[in-house]
């Protein structure tokens, strides 16, 4: 058995975890930055500045949790693409220099399969061949692993990512960020066919996915009505929009795995925690006979586990990196 204290930083949550060999999580702590809710978005170089600020604090803190000391740590790991590069070298250096004052080795994960992997810690036997969709805030991509290394990317979003749909429309309705848990809150009241947004790349072949569209849709429409409308019909409106995202994923998706056959379908990143994107994916598998992972809602959106849970495998294979290791903002599902 052996433990892995991993570190993620990518974005905007500073999350620091101790899982072992056999995805056993032992703490998992996000400090999720609201710093950034003034600005409707993140803004780069505060997430840098607040992942320094909280990082060494957030670390003694989930080893107290875990009951573990720096000297029980078999490994380092943390997430080093893609994502804001200067958040991402806080969570690199740090590492580096625990590992290096440890004496121990250092684990580079890619962030987009940490997401993946957050399906291991509950189901530590799933293996692939699967059909991953991935679905995060700067990321929507249908792949197919044949194995953890030898995967194709069967489609990817053309523009905006499903996430970042969430999060752009959320604001132009004049709410909250991350606006996709809010409008996933809010939708529950609604009627998803209220308005029948339209639905981007509809030919059965094109598994690439378009959501900029959707937003300027969602946009005219709100314009085109006035605001006692809007007021009274806001969930419906949520609804609806939340429907117009998810039934694309769903569509390509479950189209693909038809056509493919594949046994098992996994669903990852912070859009994985969606209850309508959930409901509909569980309600279609089983009609072509496949299985559906989702992680358990506390590793969907970014954390550290995920990360610890990744390096696991490359700690059995002996995939170290050494200290010269650096950060990349380079988008996509890629090993490094
Ligand atoms: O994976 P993640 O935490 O960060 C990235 O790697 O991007 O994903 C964050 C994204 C945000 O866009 C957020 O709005 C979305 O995941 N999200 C959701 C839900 N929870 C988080 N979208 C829809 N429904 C949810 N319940
Ligand atoms: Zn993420």
């Amino acid at each position: 058995m052996f433990k892995i204290l991993a570190f993620e930083t990518s974005c905007d949550d500073t999350s620091v975890a101790v899982i072992d060999s056999n995805y056993k999580v032992y703490a998992n702590l996000i400090s999720s930055q609201i710093a950034h809710e003034d600005f409707g978005g993140v803004v780069p170089e505060l997430a840098s500045r607040l992942h320094l600020k909280n990082i060494m604090q957030l670390t003694q803190a989930a080893l107290d949790k875990a009951k573990t000391t720096f000297e029980e740590i078999d490994a380092v790991a943390v997430s080093v693409n893609p994502g804001l590069i200067g958040a991402l070298l806080v969570g690199v250096s740090f590492a580096k220099s625990i590992a290096y004052s440890l004496g121990k080795p250092l684990i580079a994960v890619n962030h987009m399969l940490g997401h993946i992997y957050a399906n291991k810690i509950d189901h530590p036997e799933l293996e692939p061949p699967y059909l991953a969709l991935v679905v995060s805030g700067g990321h929507t991509e249908l792949v197919d692993f044949k194995s953890i290394d030898d995967f194709e990317i069967i489609g990817r979003t053309r523009d905006d990512a499903s996430g970042e749909a969430f999060d752009k429309i959320a604001k132009l309705l004049g709410l909250g960020y991350p606006g996709g848990p809010i409008i996933d809150d809010m939708a529950k009241a609604g009627n998803p066919d209220f308005v029948k947004f339209p639905r981007a790349l509809k030919q059965k072949d094109n598994f690439d996915f378009s959501f900029s569209g959707l937003k300027t849709s969602v946009r005219n429409y709100l314009l085109s009505k006035d605001k006692k409308f809007i007021k009274k019909h806001f969930a419906d409106i949520t609804a609806s929009v939340q429907m117009a995202i998810v039934d694309s994923l769903v569509k390509k998706t479950i189209y693909y795995a038809r056509k493919k056959r594949p046994k098992t379908i996994i669903v990852a990143g912070g859009v994985s925690a969606n209850s309508l994107l959930r409901e509909m994916i569980k309600k279609e598998a089983p009609k072509i006979n496949v299985e559906v992972y989702f992680p358990a809602l506390e590793y969907c959106m970014d954390n550290a586990a995920m990360i610890g849970a990744a390096a696991v495998d490359k700690y059995k294979r002996k995939e170290f990196a050494d200290l010269s290791l650096n950060a990349f903002s380079k988008k996509g599902v890629r090993f490094i």
